[in-house]
């Protein structure tokens, strides 16, 4: 009897739990550090009572700053604000990737974080004493990891900003990002922390399934190029560190083919170039996703800077597509943690 009655009791609270509205968080791009790697978005962050300005990222799991020790790395870049303790340093240490490629070592600290109006106590993060230069290309000062939870890639197995954020502020457990390329030439964004808001889309959401527990992947049914299917079932991830779409090798050299680019290596890199005077014929690509085209236009998949003109197609390793900034400028992405899945709709192009 008591049972029955704790439990109606438990189902009456949960019913009558109401979440708070969603919160959003202005993010800013930087000036590019370094010449051809465009900056990514940052956005605001208070760790204790210091402030510095982060990448969310849905590729990193563990959230990282560095440290007032740390001089190694990306912590020699002028303007990266380091964080200050008067705490003993922990004896846990590990080494976390970020941003994709990059790298963190460091110890583990905690402390509250506060982003726009959510606050949660004791935040778990690494304290890094060294990092990639990442960091610094990017512009940033820190890393949010907006990964899923309980992946266990999470450094020291800490509960994500979003976790901490779900239970102590009792926001929807899901975040969506509107990234927008404004007519003034200006680049702006926001991430919103606790389900979309319908300012920021038109008509409805296509949802997909994710494909694991670990990650953000989902299916992508076929992406054309113009009107010839290139690729089918391949898989893919909004990834919010990324300015340009990567992907498998073979994909993205028959997208590059088809686009009419030529492979070029400038500096250290290999970029897939145009004639900037001929880029009226350069076809659109489309991704398929739930049985809905997803569409991008070369004005948006073609890089400039300068007097070079470049595609935003380019290869990473691994089987799985980056969606980065040029998909996100046209598509405004959910990453819904509670269902276990991708919502995707056609974004406000200007607010
Ligand atoms: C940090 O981690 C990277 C990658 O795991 C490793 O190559 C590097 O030696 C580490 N640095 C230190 C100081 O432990
Ligand atoms: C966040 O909460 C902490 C207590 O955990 C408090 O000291 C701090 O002032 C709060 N910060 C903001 C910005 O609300
Ligand atoms: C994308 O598809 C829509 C609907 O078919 C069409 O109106 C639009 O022009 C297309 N955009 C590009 C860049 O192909």
């Amino acid at each position: 009897m008591t049972f029955l009655i704790q439990s109606a009791f438990v189902a009456l609270a949960a019913i009558s739990a109401v979440l708070c509205d969603p919160v959003v968080v202005p993010l800013q791009k930087r000036a590019p550090v370094e010449e051809y790697i465009n900056t990514q978005y940052v956005g605001p962050v208070q760790l204790g009572n210091q402030y510095f300005l982060c990448v969310f990222d849905t590729s990193s799991y563990t959230t990282v700053i560095p440290s007032a020790s740390c001089v190694s790395g990306g912590c020699n870049c002028a303007n990266v604000h380091k964080y200050y303790s008067n705490k003993p340093v922990s004896n846990n240490v590990a080494s976390v990737p970020i941003l994709g490629s990059g790298y963190a070592n460091g110890s583990e600290a905690h402390d509250y974080i506060a982003v726009s109006t959510l606050n949660a106590t004791n935040q778990g993060f690494l304290l890094a004493d060294d990092i990639s230069n990442d960091i610094c290309s990017l512009g940033a000062d820190c890393v949010i990891g907006l990964g899923r939870p309980k992946s266990g890639r999470a450094a020291f197995n800490l509960p994500t900003v979003m976790e901490n954020f779900v239970n102590q502020d009792n926001i929807a457990n899901s975040f969506s990002f509107h990234h927008g390329r404004y007519p003034d030439g200006q680049h702006r964004g926001v991430l919103v922390l606790g389900g979309p808001i319908p300012a920021y889309y038109r008509g409805d959401f296509t949802y997909v399934p994710l494909v694991d527990q670990d990650t953000w992947n989902f299916k992508v049914d076929s992406i054309s190029v113009g009107n010839e299917v290139i690729a089918t079932d391949q898989l893919a991830f909004v990834d919010s560190s990324k300015y340009v779409i990567t992907g498998p090798a073979e994909e993205i050299k028959k997208i590059n083919d088809r686009l009419g680019c030529t492979n070029k290596v400038i500096g250290s890199r290999t970029l897939c170039v145009f004639d900037c005077d001929k880029l009226d014929n350069v076809p659109s690509v489309t991704f398929t996703i739930g049985g809905v085209a997803f569409n991008i236009s070369s004005t948006y998949q073609i890089q400039q800077n300068g007097d070079l003109c470049y595609s935003g197609f380019q290869y990473s390793a691994g089987k799985c597509f980056h969606f980065g900034d040029f998909f996100m400028d046209n598509y405004y992405g959910e990453f819904d943690g509670q269902n276990k899945r991708m919502g995707f709709a056609k974004s406000v192009e200007e607010l």
